[in-house]
């Protein structure tokens, strides 16, 4: 798939946001290595800390499913659902991208009318910590 196309979906993604506290959607969409596609956005909750960021409700639907391998994420966001500049990932989710994805795992940042940035999770999150080398 084009990361064009992972944009895209992301983008739809973003219109399901649950964001009623920042007013900030985000939408993502994990390209998995069988070809399979996850969507997720952010869901927030009145206590603030439960949030979820639209990245982790990816990953986690796509773990529940028993997907392992992935390939790349896009990432959309902005303030009514307004793109207004390229989507950085936040920390904790460059961390979960990190436990089950190598350094070469791509990341679609989006911003306004489909434009996008392209980084490995190695250039977002350098010096990671991960279970695989760390841990053994
Ligand atoms: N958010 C995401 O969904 N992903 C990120 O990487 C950063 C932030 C969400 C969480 C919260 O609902 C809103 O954006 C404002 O922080």
């Amino acid at each position: 798939m084009k990361p064009e196309a992972l944009v895209s979906l992301a983008i739809e993604a973003m219109k399901k946001a649950y964001a009623p506290y920042s007013g900030y959607q985000v939408g993502a969409a994990l390209l998995c290595a069988d070809g399979s596609v996850y969507q997720g956005c952010n869901i927030e909750n009145a206590s603030y800390t439960p949030t979820i960021c639209a990245e982790r409700t990816a990953f986690f639907k796509a773990v529940y499913d028993g997907k392992r391998d992935f390939v790349a994420i896009a990432v959309v966001g902005g303030k009514g659902g307004v793109l207004s500049g390229t989507f950085p990932p936040c920390g904790v989710c460059r961390q979960v991208m990190r436990e089950f994805c190598d350094n070469a795992f791509q990341i679609y940042m989006g911003g306004p009318q489909g434009s996008f940035e392209t980084h490995t999770l190695e250039e977002l999150l350098p010096y990671s910590f991960s279970a695989k080398e760390h841990m053994k």
